[in-house]
């Protein structure tokens, strides 16, 4: 075989090459990270090519035990805030009597008299996925992301994602083969099949889950585009008095979408009454200063109360169901819907045809997981409404960091 004399040289500078490439892409990462946080699109498409460079360089087995590992940093955070040694490390005003700097791992262990080695062992976890840093042997400081489980709604969705997505994605193998690998429906699901309860009885039962889960919708705006910042609401949702219905937000939870929207059409000038809907404990969490949201224990399966608002409003809330469900939740919206007058705005991610990213890919597995539902294409979305008789609709908006979109229906007849 023949080999140029010069190909060692050759790669040795391509090496040189690709680590001040990547060198350089950090550095410009660093600089451009807070201009990037306003176009999330864009962000997207480089931490996209990103991955593929990482997924280039990883070999098979790198893959293969990443893959196997994944379970111990969710784990490992999880044991840490509930311990309460999170907190001890991101709390920067020092009210422990330590600063960040200080916390020891040591520290950590003697605040609740935990086992030193144990705790040890955790941190590793932690420094090693980049949630905390390890500023010195043993010692500890915040990163961005362990600021972020400071907020009670992302610890909550921490708790969430172990019990109700890990917990019951173990069983999937066991449970499709079972089943021959069909599809779930909702009536044998395989949260059910686990857990021995569908998730929504038992968010209506167990009053800690349900609180938690509330909490991580709450909280799983941080970062997010507003829908009513892409859509256009002063030109399509105006009212001629302030006794009509401007929007009604149906399963709602406990108001959180509506509370935003409720300042945004202030600045906007805009008129009307808001209907917060959703099941009664849920709403039964409400906070107290919506005083301006009109709030009404409603069930989606029965018929809509309120008749002739501007707007009917579902978010996050088709892609818990299948699509009979689905039609049936939306013939009772467009029962209620005026001819001509009423808009039904449908808030959800939408599946691209190709490409489809990591989260979106994993969010229509957990949908099926956890309460038998689906993530669903352009074309999905337009064979649902199409398949609810007197529904139309007329645009699809598209925006920001999961495909999320606003589908507007209106009825026609
Ligand atoms: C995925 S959450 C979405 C909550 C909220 N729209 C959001 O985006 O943050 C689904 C909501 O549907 C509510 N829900 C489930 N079944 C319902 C029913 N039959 N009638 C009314 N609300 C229901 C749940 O209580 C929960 O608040």
């Amino acid at each position: 075989m023949y080999i140029r004399d010069d190909y060692p040289a050759i790669i040795d500078a391509k090496r040189r090459d690709l680590l001040r490439f990547l060198a350089a892409a950090q550095a410009t990462a660093v600089e451009l990270q807070q201009d990037l946080e306003s176009d999330p699109s864009f962000r997207n498409q480089v931490v996209e090519a990103s991955r593929k460079v990482t997924q280039t360089l990883q070999t098979p087995v790198d893959r293969a035990w990443e893959l196997f590992f994944h379970s111990a940093a969710p784990t490992a955070l999880l044991v840490s805030i509930n311990a309460g040694w999170l907190s001890l490390i991101n709390d920067t005003n020092a009210s422990n009597g330590y600063t960040n700097q200080e916390i020891t791992i040591d520290q950590i262990a003697r605040s609740n008299s935990s086992d030193v080695d144990l705790v040890q062992r955790l941190m590793r976890v932690l420094t090693s996925a980049g949630l905390i840093r390890e500023t010195q042997p043993h010692q500890y400081a915040p990163t961005p992301v362990s600021k972020l489980f400071d907020n009670p709604g992302w610890a909550d969705g921490l708790r969430h994602s172990v019990r109700d997505f890990s917990m019951t994605m173990t069983s999937v193998p066991e449970y499709l083969a079972e089943h021959k690998y069909q599809t779930p429906t909702q009536d044998d699901g395989i949260y059910q099949h686990v857990h021995g309860i569908p998730f929504f009885e038992r968010l209506k039962r167990e009053e800690e889950v349900r609180r938690q889960f509330a909490n991580f919708m709450d909280a799983m705006r941080t970062g997010e585009k507003p829908w009513y910042e892409m859509y256009p609401v002063a030109e399509r949702l105006q009212v001629s008095s302030v006794s009509d219905v401007l929007l009604v937000d149906i399963g709602g939870s406990k108001g959180h979408d509506l509370l935003a929207f409720s300042q945004f059409r202030k600045k906007l000038g805009l008129q009307g009454k808001l209907v917060l809907q959703d099941r009664p404990a849920v709403l039964s969490q409400v906070p107290l200063s919506s005083h301006d949201i009109e709030i009404q224990a409603h069930d989606f399966f029965e018929a809509q109360p309120v008749i002739g608002a501007k707007a009917y409003f579902l978010k996050h809330i088709l892609h818990d169901w299948m699509d009979r469900d689905c039609v049936s939740i939306l013939g009772r919206v467009r029962d209620a819907m005026e001819v001509g007058y009423s808009r039904l705005l449908i808030s959800e991610r939408m599946v691209p045809g190709r490409e489809c990213s990591p989260r979106i890919a994993a969010f229509d597995v957990l949908m099926m997981v956890v309460v038998g539902g689906r993530e669903r294409t352009t074309s999905e979305w337009k064979g649902l409404i199409a398949a609810v008789e007197g529904l139309e609709i007329e645009k699809i908006w598209t925006f920001g960091n999961d495909n999320d979109s606003v589908i507007e229906a209106v009825r026609n007849f």
